[in-house]
């Protein structure tokens, strides 16, 4: 299913300066190898929302090659930190590539692992944790952030509205990850909760 009708991706998308080559680079490679960034238009939900939290620590569970962090990176004042995790030793590596060469560096750190996991590393609260791993994970992940981000601070998620899989009554592991964690979030008396339909479905909770 599609969520936004393609027309209406494409007005959005229209109305977007290019003016940062190393993002229209990820964007590029993302297409050729077909990799699921989360792309223009959650990047800057991503960006706006970390400006409004005032965030200045930020978790990521699945880094890919870096583009999500790339948006929160440029968002975070000088001294903010986003911390990448990322199964994959190679993904990292292109993210470090990347981040070098657009002097975002200093911003980041690199752990390459389990996100769920790698987050016991890191000591104190985040302003934000962002969740993008296998989807059937989404449950654990749930469970090992959501007592890590401060009051006022934000849990996001993409890929909620998994292409409208989730309204389907379905045992995929992917889908069954993505709506326990969905009723987890919406539940949980620590958070106020929404998903916002662009793209695949970001889910937005506040901590309260
Ligand atoms: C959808 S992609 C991430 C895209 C990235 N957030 C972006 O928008 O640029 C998912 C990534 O999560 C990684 N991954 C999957 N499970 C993971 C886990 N438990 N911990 C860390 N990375 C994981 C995969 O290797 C893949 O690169």
């Amino acid at each position: 299913m599609e969520i936004v009708a393609k027309e209406i991706d494409r007005y959005i998308e229209g109305l977007y300066s290019k003016e940062d080559p190393i993002l229209q680079e990820m964007e590029r490679l993302g297409k050729v190898r077909n990799f699921p960034i989360v792309g223009p238009q959650v990047g800057r939900v991503l960006f706006i929302l970390a400006k409004l939290v005032n965030a200045k620590r930020v978790f990521e569970m699945g880094s890919g090659f870096g583009y999500s962090a790339y948006w929160f990176a440029k968002a975070l004042p000088i001294r903010g930190m986003v911390y990448q995790t990322e199964a994959s030793p190679q993904n990292s590596e292109l993210a470090k590539e990347f981040f070098t060469k657009a002097g975002l560096h200093k911003k980041t750190e690199f752990l390459v692992g389990d996100g769920v996991k790698l987050i016991d590393q890191v000591k104190g609260e985040f302003d934000i944790i962002f969740i993008d791993i296998n989807k059937l994970d989404y449950p654990k992940a749930f469970a090992k952030a959501k007592n890590r981000i401060r009051k006022g601070g934000l849990l996001l998620t993409d890929n909620l509205l998994w292409s409208g899989e989730v309204l389907e009554d379905t045992d995929d592991p992917d889908t069954c990850g993505i709506k326990e964690f969905t009723q987890l979030l919406f539940n949980d008396s620590a958070f106020f909760a929404t998903i916002l339909p662009i793209r695949d479905g970001v889910g937005v909770g506040y901590k309260l």
